[in-house]
């Protein structure tokens, strides 16, 4: 069993005993595991710990405000809005993994660019056991990572042994607030994975909208704390709707709400009818161009949890 104090304690330890007065920097995106990293690194080693939170202008609806305000007297933060660069270089495509690869690319960019700035020798990650059990097997936590510039930074990642449960229970113990370390798992390329097709301006806030519905809804019936994800996917599929008598012609979007525990495999419980019914009127009530609102009842396998 973990005892979150001694490990806190340990740990805090040696991140002191490895960067010693060096900088080091960390990509913060909100979820749990960076800021658990964040704030136990920041515990040891203080002001030399530069947390960045890019907003990649594909973030949930509200998110900037929230990581600003949770941890800007917590950390060394400095937020990048970085929204043009990246859906600049996403326009036009259409492919999933297209995006990420995108995605990906635009963020190492900004995140070296501040590296440098920074003058950074260790780069902090957030990962933790099955990101590497399940991936690459057994690769030691120090090595070095070369960014795409040729900048070269000391990898520590405190939290590599953890469970996502045992990160949570850490996260609380270091004082993060309790609805903080219970987020749902957000992906890294935000709603990038929950628009189909070409992202525009229009499509993401569309999304942005009707994820922001599920989360309300989803959190007044306390369902956050059992699901492990729900969201809204905007599909790329328009159909014919009926609103105010007028025939429309509007977006598909599906509602995507699983429990799982690692995300390996993933089930569709039985939900709340009121509540499936409740989205479902707020979505093509409160944003014009969606005229129908469907459920996943897809389980993974053979589906995955995120549609594109
Ligand atoms: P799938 O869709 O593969 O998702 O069943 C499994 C888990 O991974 C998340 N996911 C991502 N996370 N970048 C991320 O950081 C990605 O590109 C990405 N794609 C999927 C997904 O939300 C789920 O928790």
């Amino acid at each position: 069993m973990l005892d979150p104090s001694s490990f806190i304690k340990e740990s805090i330890e040696e991140i002191k005993k490895t960067i010693k007065d060096e900088k080091a920097i960390i990509a913060l995106s909100g979820g749990v595991d960076s800021s658990v990293a964040s704030v136990l690194v920041s515990k040891a080693i203080g002001e030399n710990l530069t947390a960045v939170f890019v907003d990649h202008g594909l973030l949930r609806e509200g998110e900037a405000d929230y990581v600003q305000n949770t941890f800007h007297d917590r950390l060394n933060l400095k937020y990048i809005d970085a929204s043009s660069e990246f859906l600049g270089k996403l326009q036009g495509v259409e492919d999933p993994e297209e995006k990420r690869k995108i995605i990906g690319e635009v963020f190492i960019r900004v995140f070296e660019r501040e590296a440098e700035k920074v003058g950074a020798k260790f780069l902090v990650q957030g990962t933790i056991a099955p990101d590497w059990i399940e991936s690459q097997g057994n690769i030691k936590s120090h090595h070095n990572v070369a960014l795409p510039h040729g900048m070269v930074l000391e990898l520590v990642e405190p939290i590599r042994e953890l469970y996502k449960d045992e990160v949570r229970i850490v996260g609380a113990e270091i004082g993060l607030p309790t609805e903080m370390v219970n987020r749902q798992p957000y992906p890294g390329p935000g709603l990038a994975v929950r628009v189909a097709g070409e992202l525009t301006e229009d499509k993401i806030r569309i999304c942005r909208q009707a994820n922001a519905i599920v989360e309300e809804e989803v959190q007044k019936e306390g369902l956050d704390k059992t699901l492990w994800q729900y969201f809204a996917v905007l599909t790329n599929t328009k159909v014919t709707g009926v609103k105010g008598d007028i025939r429309d012609y509007g977006y598909l979007v599906v509602l995507r709400m699983v429990e799982s525990l690692d995300a390996m495999t993933a089930d569709v419980p039985e939900l709340p009818w009121n509540m499936v019914k409740t989205i479902s009127r707020r979505i093509t009530a409160e944003i014009p161009e969606v005229t129908h609102v469907s459920l996943s009842v897809s389980d993974k396998p053979p589906s995955t949890i995120e549609l594109a």
